[in-house]
């Protein structure tokens, strides 16, 4: 239990203490609504309750993503963890529930550090305390930090020959594509020479089976959305009516993109963040996009910076991939 005593006691470097990470939300939330296009971070939504509610929605029957990622790693556990040579560093981005990382970690050979790095403290702690009792030879160092944001790695994953970047659960698709690319240029910077990046991204479909996903019958992504005025009521003394807002998701097939809002069900003005804003009947909070990618578009994103393909696995559906690269000996991310 050794290395989890320290994940405990992570020095202020590694953790952003909870005012700053209020006033991170106060401020984003002022820009955000501030906007003429009214929107928001879904970074936020991932508060315990979000957290909670991510998970919820992973269980419903509309939404594919987490079953079919679990499925592409469990049958191709032993390929892909040919990518990770014993003595790496696993990093993984946006960590959340490890059950992906689980099937790599037990496929791997003994590694030099696995760090899960996530936004939410209180997930990180609860999971890698779970992981080291089931990997009690492993050593974990979670880092609790934005890595949208640069952060410092452990001493043990600097140390280690090479870091390998796993970033499961098509998070990537959160980003705009030039966000998304400055992500992998991030990466490449953070895991540095030799790296490699194993990537899980939701593919372009029929956009029925993507509109399913979003709006499932049982409510939980709308629960998931509205949580954003919750949380914006409990923590910034917020004035939203759950009852006069309502989730909306549509597949935007131009942009291959799930777009979720929160829909003003009437005119109205919310207080939030010490200020007042004005909502038109009908006018939305752009709460998040969902990209989704096939292989050829997000391997051109990746070698843009890069990243070369090291390797591709899909469902037999082809509802869902799994795409590695490695970081070329001149990528740009590595000059001084
Ligand atoms: C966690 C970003 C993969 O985009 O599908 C699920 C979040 N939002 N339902 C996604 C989400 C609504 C999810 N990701």
């Amino acid at each position: 239990m050794a290395a989890l005593a320290r994940t405990n006691s992570l020095p202020n470097s590694l953790s952003m203490n909870d005012e700053a990470e209020e006033s991170a939300f106060a401020r984003d939330v002022l820009k955000g609504l501030g906007a003429r296009r009214k929107n928001l971070p879904p970074k936020y939504f991932y508060d315990g309750a979000g957290s909670q509610l991510f998970e919820r929605i992973t269980e419903q029957p509309e939404y594919y993503p987490t079953r079919c990622e679990m499925r592409i790693l469990q049958d191709n556990a032993a390929a892909i963890a040919k990518l990770i040579p014993a003595g790496a560093a696993l990093v993984e981005f946006g960590s959340g529930s490890n059950k992906k990382a689980r099937i790599l970690l037990t496929a791997a050979p003994v590694l030099a550090a696995y760090v899960p790095v996530d936004i939410s403290a209180e997930m990180l702690e609860q999971e890698a305390e779970a992981l080291q009792r089931d990997f009690p030879r492993l050593t974990i160092r979670p880092v609790a930090a934005d890595f949208t944001q640069s952060f410092e790695l452990p001493d043990e994953a600097k140390a280690a020959p090479l870091r390998v970047g796993f970033f499961p659960g098509s998070t990537i698709g959160n980003f705009e594509p030039h966000e998304a690319a400055a992500f992998l240029r991030n990466a490449a910077k953070i895991l540095g020479p030799n790296a490699t990046l194993i990537v899980g991204a939701d593919l372009i479909k029929p956009a029925e089976f993507l509109n399913a996903a979003y709006n499932d019958a049982a409510g939980v992504t709308a629960k998931f959305n509205l949580n954003l005025l919750v949380r914006m009521n409990r923590e910034l003394g917020g004035t939203f009516k759950l009852g006069t807002f309502e989730h909306h998701a549509f597949y935007n097939r131009e942009r291959h993109r799930i777009e979720m809002h929160l829909a003003s069900l009437k005119r109205q003005k919310v207080k939030v963040a010490g200020e007042c804003f004005d909502f038109r009947a009908g006018e939305t909070i752009h709460t998040e996009n969902s990209y989704k990618y096939s292989v050829e578009s997000l391997g051109a994103l990746a070698r843009g910076v890069g990243w070369l393909p090291a390797g591709v696995w899909m469902d037999a559906k082809k509802y869902f991939s799994i795409q590695a690269f490695t970081l070329a000996p001149d990528a740009p991310a590595l000059r001084p």
